[in-house]
């Protein structure tokens, strides 16, 4: 059943602006984890494969029907910009040199996207780079996508964002968020979902509370927020109140704990396979696992996983 949230007289949406059009992504931050190559390379460039981790982001965006993207950048972070940018001297190279497969994979992926950058002048946390989207995103549901987390699907698999967008406009919920179920001893490096009632595996949860980064004896349940959200634009007001929580900082989940009390926000497991890349070693696991889905490449990492079992029984390093 639905439960409408917008009650008073004149406050109802305006045809159209229930659908999720537009979608924010966070890259502001200083990648410290990654010193020193974010001296001069912003980790969303990172690549897995050729691709850097924004590029996949973007793609999720473009499989969930969403055409807009705000990035909350940093002045400091002017290569992204130059990433989103179509540049006419590659374009006309490759023209020239015949390599129009390559320009078509352009124009299929990041040339059908619309992007608009904003500053976050100052790192206050998650929730103050979202806030710094308001404008942008123009009174509707926006899509919140973290970089530091990145999904791969089977061909064909719906993803994580696009059952995020579609139970959020069928539910008209005020959010709707991504969550995993995570080890008792992860709870603290994460946002934690209290549910509303007995959580039914693989089925939408009501959310009652959520708690940032709670310790293991605290938390209300396993269920980690995990990068990805459909959020109402009701969200800046409680941001525009909100008091520095968890580290210091304005805390999205917060905010969005407020909301939990104004309407209905709901938190859904999603599908497929999620790696950490905010630190190297995450990165590293996502590499290999992009290049053990191409056949041509599983070979030669059997290889090298059978030479570096064969060194590690014979007690080399
Ligand atoms: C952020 C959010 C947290 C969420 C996490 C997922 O934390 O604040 O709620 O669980 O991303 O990656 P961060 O990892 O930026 O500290």
């Amino acid at each position: 059943m639905l439960r409408k949230h917008y009650a008073g007289k004149g406050e109802g949406p305006l045809p159209g602006l229930r659908k999720v059009r537009t979608a924010v992504i966070p890259v502001a931050g200083l990648g410290t984890r990654f010193l020193p190559i974010t001296k001069s390379v912003p980790k969303e460039l990172l690549p897995v494969l050729s691709r850097p981790t924004l590029h996949l982001i973007c793609e999720e965006i473009l499989s969930a029907g969403i055409r807009n993207v705000v990035l909350v950048s940093s002045p400091s972070k002017g290569a992204l910009e130059d990433y989103i940018s179509p540049k006419r001297v590659l374009r006309e190279h490759l023209r020239k040199a015949g390599k129009d497969e390559l320009l078509a994979g352009w124009k299929r992926s990041l040339g059908r996207l619309s992007f608009r950058v904003v500053y976050q002048r100052r790192p206050r946390g998650l929730g103050h780079a979202v806030l710094q989207a308001a404008r942008a995103v123009k009174g509707a549901p926006f899509a919140l996508l973290l970089p530091d987390e990145i999904f791969f699907h089977a061909p064909g698999e719906q993803t994580g964002l696009a059952k995020l967008v579609h139970l959020h406009e069928r539910e008209e919920a005020l959010a709707t968020i991504a969550v995993k179920k995570v080890p008792a001893a992860d709870v603290s490096r994460y946002g934690i979902v209290r549910p509303a009632g007995a959580a039914r595996p693989g089925r939408p949860m009501l959310a009652a509370g959520m708690v940032e980064k709670p310790e293991t004896r605290a938390a209300p349940s396993r269920y980690a927020i995990i990068g990805r959200y459909v959020i109402d634009p009701a969200v800046f007001g409680e941001l525009r109140r909100a008091r520095p929580g968890a580290g210091g900082e304005i805390q999205l989940t917060d905010a969005l704990d407020s909301l939990c009390r104004k309407g209905k926000v709901l938190a859904t497991e999603v599908p497929g396979v999620r790696f950490d890349t905010g630190v190297p070693l995450g990165l590293v696991k996502a590499n290999l696992y992009a290049a053990w889905q191409n056949p041509r490449h599983r070979t030669e990492l059997k290889a090298l996983l059978h030479t570096l079992e064969k060194s590690a029984r014979q007690g080399h390093r």
